[in-house]
């Protein structure tokens, strides 16, 4: 993060990037298509080597890793890679082999990387690997003598599956690293408009003053998604949408928008203050919890015929502070729902005044305030109030003042979650990554549930989740997809 609007954006130091998983769907998707991009727009080092890993069943020659690289390039990656640019990145890169208790491959491949830049050049090892390969990674590391000074480490998420775990998890990696050397990524976090909320909350006189259980009735934060689980049986049915998306990324936009204003952009304030709001936050109580799963998940491929896993979870949690008692937060996410979309809406309390009559709302429903902050990359801000209808009667009409970044600013300089993220690493900068107390405190507010969970609930694939999600917010109503207009 910067320290001032005007700031320039940091060089990392030169870098040995180290990819575990390269291999994997994670890398293919979002990994060497980020690097890609970052080298594309000049934001890697100086020099750079980029070591891909893999155990070695699955090992590959520098040039089967090349050109895997630019398969992925060229898939995911909005603008193909221009001949010049391509050569410049693929020549950086190589591949070594490791599996615990035979590292030798990569330790060779690093090692040239490492002659090549000279210097003592800084490494930055990505653990794009499943959960369950976490802890080996970080013991390979640090029995191999890579996990040194100048080493950083990104661990993906989810990070740990209950408190027990990640307190485990936490203690394995610092047992090799110290917290300063750790990045646990989210990629919401990285997403613009997630980091433009503190904008909009802290750097705006309009909004911070009303930004309390004063003026707000309730706050919701809901990410439906169109896709099923896309192949992904093995992960899901280990996770469920609760500990894959609530626990994982919406606590973490609840940490932001709850957030008291900390004394400094940096990363210790900034997390100071997130962990603040999950401090703060009361466990989370099985009886305002719905859990759905879609109708034909039991016939997805490796799925459980009897699995209660859900595929969608509501929630209503409260953050139990002098700015927020009393304003329920409700968070819903699900999978194969009717919209994909990736909002905060805050809800605004009617004001005093009783000057307009009911019938001056034209027998609509409220069509209250609602600040909305869709944050689905490039994102959107819309304020929704009520304005007068055009004609001799005073008659109200829901109205809105929309800010779109798509029109606003120069889309060239958007960085994609994991690019932001990738780099800030790089940097060494931790605003934007989750810190051990943090996650810790998130699996402990959600024991109760994960102790005694309600049964999951159909739904049909392409609505909005079992009908139980309505009763739960009500008396309010979700404000997608009707309140969208
Ligand atoms: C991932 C989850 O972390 O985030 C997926 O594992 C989910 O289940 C995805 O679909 C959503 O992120 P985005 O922003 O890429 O749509």
């Amino acid at each position: 993060m910067q320290d001032s609007p005007d700031d320039h954006v940091n060089v990392p130091d030169d870098h040995v990037v180290v990819l575990f998983g390269a291999t994997g769907d994670l890398a293919r998707r979002k990994v060497l298509p980020g690097l890609f991009r970052l080298a594309r727009s000049g934001l890697m080092p100086r020099d750079y080597r980029i070591v891909g890993s893999a155990p070695a069943g699955a090992a590959l020659s520098d040039e089967e890793f090349r050109s895997r690289a630019k398969e992925a390039v060229t898939a995911f990656c909005p603008e193909p890679p221009g001949d010049a640019d391509w050569r410049a990145f693929e020549e950086r890169l190589s591949f070594g082999a490791a599996d615990p208790g035979a590292p030798e491959p990569l330790l060779a491949a690093v090692g040239n990387a490492e002659r090549a830049l000279g210097g003592s050049p800084r490494r930055l090892c990505h653990l794009a690997v499943p959960p369950a390969a976490f802890p080996s990674m970080v013991e390979l590391l640090g029995g191999t003598g890579l996990a040194g000074d100048r080493t950083r480490v990104i661990v993906e998420k989810p990070f740990g599956t209950d408190l027990a775990s990640a307190r485990a998890l936490n203690a394995t990696v610092h047992a090799v690293f110290d917290e300063s050397q750790v990045f646990r990524i989210d990629h919401f976090l990285g997403k613009e408009s997630v980091d433009n909320i503190l904008a909009l909350r802290f750097a705006n006189g309009l909004f911070e003053p009303v930004w309390n259980r004063r003026h707000i009735s309730h706050v919701q934060i809901d990410v439906p998604e169109t896709l099923g689980i896309e192949g992904r049986a093995s992960f899901f049915e280990q996770t469920g949408t609760f500990r894959d998306m609530i626990v994982t990324h919406l606590f973490q936009v609840l940490g932001i928008v709850a957030m008291e204003p900390p004394a400094a952009l940096d990363a210790r304030s900034l997390r100071d203050e997130k962990v603040e709001v999950f401090s703060a936050m009361r466990p989370v109580d099985p009886a305002r919890v719905v859990r759905g799963q879609y109708e034909g998940y039991h016939a997805e491929p490796g799925v459980d015929p009897e699995s209660g896993t859900e595929t969608f979870a509501a929630l209503a949690v409260t953050v139990d502070n002098p700015r927020w008692a009393g304003v329920p937060f409700f968070l819903r996410s699900g999978k194969s729902l009717g919209q994909r979309r990736q909002t905060v809406t805050l809800h605004f309390k009617r004001p005093p005044s009783h000057m307009f009559p009911a019938s001056a709302h034209g027998g609509r429903p409220s069509g209250g305030n609602v600040l909305v902050i869709d944050f689905d990359d490039p994102g959107w801000i819309a304020a929704r109030f009520l304005a007068k209808e055009p004609g001799p009667a005073m008659r109200l009409s829901p109205a809105r003042m929309t800010f779109r970044y798509a029109d606003s600013f120069q889309q060239a300089n958007e960085l994609e979650g994991y690019e932001r993220l990738i780099l800030d690493a790089m940097l060494g900068d931790q605003s934007l990554f989750t810190r051990a107390d943090g996650i810790e405190r998130l699996w402990e507010v959600s024991a109760p549930l994960l102790d005694a969970p309600p049964p999951v609930e159909p739904y049909a694939p392409g609505s909005w989740g079992p009908p139980s999600a309505d009763e739960l917010i009500a008396p309010y109503a979700w404000y997608l997809p009707d309140g969208d207009d």
